[in-house]
């Protein structure tokens, strides 16, 4: 089983200027909670409970002040600062110490995951033997992610980083699932053109062993990249939607705490406390 799990939620955040001058992309507002508990609650979903979140230098105070060490919602968070974006392999390079000899699962801070199964599937993924799954998704745009071209018998043959133009429009989802062998391959890679080391490359290592994997999210699920503005608010419209209609919230950590049996009802009083007189606050006492 995968226990650990890695959040990479530094980045230049340029697209997004100048709403990200002073405040990190992750930590700005999804509808009713700021961008971060998606990817943290997609963990715990996994059942993933130890966290170690990488941020940009400097950054550290401000996701301190909303999410501490994890504890209010059921899970233990570290973390580590990045210098600067050398891209996402650079998260096993700087997470080795917390990796250890374990597996790991790797969640962009700024991935949205919703769906029927999901919980079931991320359970799967978890359950990783050997070698690397990722998860991947039909996309209208696949230009603009890490690309999957399957053969017959779905496995994957090779994989492109936002290709031109695309034959296969599988996304490769910023969620993956790694062996312990990942820090020693993250190591080995060479900085691209733009000076980053690219997941895809790392991917490849994998693949090349036949050792690269995939689990689809399927139709009923909904995959969502925040990396724009219009994503931000058609996310927020998405989440509004189902929430509203169906007066369950997506992404309430400490309801997947209590869910898991990680928190127990006497402790959301603390995180009640803790959010003040507010709606998210109404929800967690509802809860009770
Ligand atoms: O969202 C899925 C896509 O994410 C994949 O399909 C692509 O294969 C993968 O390369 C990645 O593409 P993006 O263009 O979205 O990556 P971006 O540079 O925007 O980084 C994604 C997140 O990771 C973002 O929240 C910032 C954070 N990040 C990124 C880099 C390069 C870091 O924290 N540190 C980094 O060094």
């Amino acid at each position: 089983m995968i226990k650990k799990g890695i959040i990479l939620a530094g980045g230049h955040g340029t697209r997004m200027s100048p709403l990200t001058k002073a405040v990190n992309k992750q930590l700005l507002p999804i509808y009713d909670k700021p961008l971060i508990y998606y990817p943290i609650s997609v963990l715990m979903l996994a059942g993933i409970k130890n966290i170690l979140l990488i941020v940009n230098k400097g950054q550290l105070n401000q996701f301190r002040k909303i999410l501490d060490n994890g504890k209010r919602f059921g899970v233990n968070i570290s973390y580590i600062e990045q210098p600067k974006p050398r891209g996402l392999p650079d998260a096993f390079i700087l997470g080795k110490k917390f990796i250890d000899k374990d597996k790991v699962a790797l969640i962009l801070g700024d991935n949205f995951f919703y769906g029927q199964s999901l919980t079931n599937k991320l359970k799967n993924c978890t359950r990783l033997n050997s070698g690397c799954k990722v998860l991947l998704h039909s996309v209208s745009n696949p230009e603009l992610y890490g690309v999957a071209f399957m053969s017959k018998k779905n496995k994957i043959i090779s994989i492109k980083e936002k290709p031109r133009k695309s034959k296969s429009n599988l996304a490769i989802t910023g969620l993956y699932f790694f062996d312990n062998k990942v820090v020693e391959y993250s190591k080995s890679l060479k900085p691209s053109k733009r000076n980053e080391l690219e997941i895809v490359d790392l991917l490849n290592r994998y693949r090349k062993k036949n050792k690269l994997t995939a689990e689809f999210l399927g139709r009923g699920g909904a995959w969502l990249d925040t990396g724009s503005i219009d994503d931000f608010y058609n996310t927020s419209s998405f989440v509004s939607a189902l929430e509203n209609r169906q007066g369950l919230k997506i992404a309430c950590l400490e309801e997947i705490a209590l869910k898991n049996k990680w928190l127990e009802k006497k402790d959301m009083k603390k995180a009640i406390s803790f959010y003040g007189n507010c709606i998210y606050s109404d929800y967690l006492k509802k809860l009770i």
